[in-house]
């Protein structure tokens, strides 16, 4: 935990140049003079140790995760607020990541009722059958980007099959996505951003509307159909409920896979050895990775909110504070792992990585964003015998999510 001879503030450049290039040197850097500190330029808490990140997410009595709520009362009451913008954040309400037990608890039980279903695991079984879809579209040579060539195709195309979108829909679908994903990934206090974000949510949702009443009447092989089954006693979920509960999925389910999968491309692209080791088949899938989702996951930070004036995390904190746990600095503790800023792609897990969150909240998609890195990476290699990197980097400038832009590669069979 922080001492008191940690620095407790300061000015901090957390979504800066510096710190979206290289998370884990900045937080990293961080996390060695204070591993708990208050960021006056973001008013927010930053932590950045592994052992006071995993604390905070044990700690659901002081950190809060319904940051929604606050938002909807202090921003959105008023008599001049577009309803349409009211009526987007009513879905992110219902978000289970945006709620606290129990209403957390009540829908995570019943949400988790139709991803351990017979159905979801019928469907996991179909991934390869997408990804080899995909793969063989791709050329065979020239300069292509990675990401837009295959890891987004791939992992819209599973979400779209999971959620039982039709392929004659998925372009139309994959569209609204990306209109409230800047929201989600970067700051509440941009209001740009709120017009895109309701435009989105409201198509979306209509179209979902539209899916539920067909898998209602005939229901399949995908998540809508076991959400709409999904029973604990003589509860179940509200449409609301389950309009939100797929537009959560869509949104944390797909960039997400994308991302780690073309972070994975590209340490395995800067790390030599361990593309031999890789290439050569002398690595346990599985275990390569966890270790990518640890090296360089997809999601660089949580947030939270103070419920109450306390002392947590060996600091004084103030009701309503923001707190941003930074998974990527925790997943680089050297007092957790060893050479935490190695690729090592055997790497022994004593203690497990928590680039999926840990406690309550972790992710719920967690086995299908595994199995789909399990799938595309190797299946990536044995395309193309010759991947280089060809042309300049730029990360999402995002501090919740770790993702390029593009991964532009040069590539021959
Ligand atoms: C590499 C890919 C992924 C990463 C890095 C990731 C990361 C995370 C993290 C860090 C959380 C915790 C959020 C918090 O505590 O506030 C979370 C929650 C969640 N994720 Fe994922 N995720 C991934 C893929 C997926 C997929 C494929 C799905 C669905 C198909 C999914 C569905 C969810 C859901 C429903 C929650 C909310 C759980 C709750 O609040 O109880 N995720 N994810």
């Amino acid at each position: 935990m922080a001492s008191s001879a940690d620095v407790r503030e300061g000015e901090f450049d957390i979504v800066g140049p510096e710190a979206i290039r290289d998370p884990h040197g900045y937080f990293g850097r961080l996390r060695e003079t204070s591993p708990v500190v208050w960021d006056t330029r973001s008013r927010s808490w930053i932590v950045t140790g592994y052992q006071e990140v995993t604390a905070a997410l044990r700690n659901d009595k002081d950190f809060s995760s319904d940051r929604i709520r606050p938002f909807i009362e202090k921003k959105l009451s008023g008599p001049d607020t577009n309803p349409e913008v009211r009526a987007a954040f009513d879905v992110l309400e219902n978000w289970l990541v945006f709620n606290d037990k129990p209403i957390h608890l009540r829908l995570r039980k019943l949400i988790n009722q139709a991803f351990m279903s017979k159905a979801m695991e019928r469907l996991a079984g179909r991934f390869q059958a997408l990804f080899d879809d995909v793969i063989a579209e791709a050329p065979d040579t020239g300069e292509i980007d990675l990401l837009k060539t295959v890891t987004v195709p791939f992992s819209a195309s599973v979400i779209s099959e999971m959620l039982g979108v039709p392929p004659e829909d998925r372009a139309r679908f994959d569209d609204w996505h990306r209109l409230f994903g800047p929201i989600i990934g970067a700051s509440l206090d941009d209001n740009s951003k709120y017009d895109m974000l309701a435009q989105g949510v409201r198509e979306l949702t209509a179209y979902v509307r539209e899916l539920m009443a067909r898998y209602r009447q005939e229901p399949q092989d995908n998540l809508l159909s076991e959400l709409l089954k999904a029973q604990d006693d003589a509860d179940a979920l509200s449409e609301e409920e389950i309009v939100a509960t797929c537009t959560l999925v869509l949104f944390a389910g797909s960039e997400t896979t994308a991302n780690l999968i073309g972070n994975a491309l590209l340490a395995l692209l800067r790390n030599p050895d361990q593309m031999a080791l890789m290439r050569g088949g002398d690595v346990d899938v599985g275990n390569a990775v966890e270790e990518f989702l640890r090296f360089d996951g997809s999601g660089k930070a949580i947030t939270r909110v103070v419920r109450q004036d306390t002392e947590a995390l060996g600091v004084p904190m103030k009701a309503k504070q923001r707190v941003f746990l930074m998974l990527a600095a925790a997943n680089h503790d050297p007092s957790v792992f060893d050479a935490p800023d190695q690729l090592m792609l055997d790497r022994a897990f004593d203690r497990g990585h928590i680039a999926f969150g840990f406690g309550v909240h972790s992710c719920m998609g967690l086995q299908l964003a595994r199995l789909e890195a399990a799938i595309a990476i190797p299946g990536i290699l044995k395309k193309w015998s010759r991947i280089e990197l060809a042309g300049e980097l730029e990360w999402h400038p995002q501090l919740l999510s770790r993702g390029l832009k593009a991964l532009p590669v040069s590539v021959s069979v």
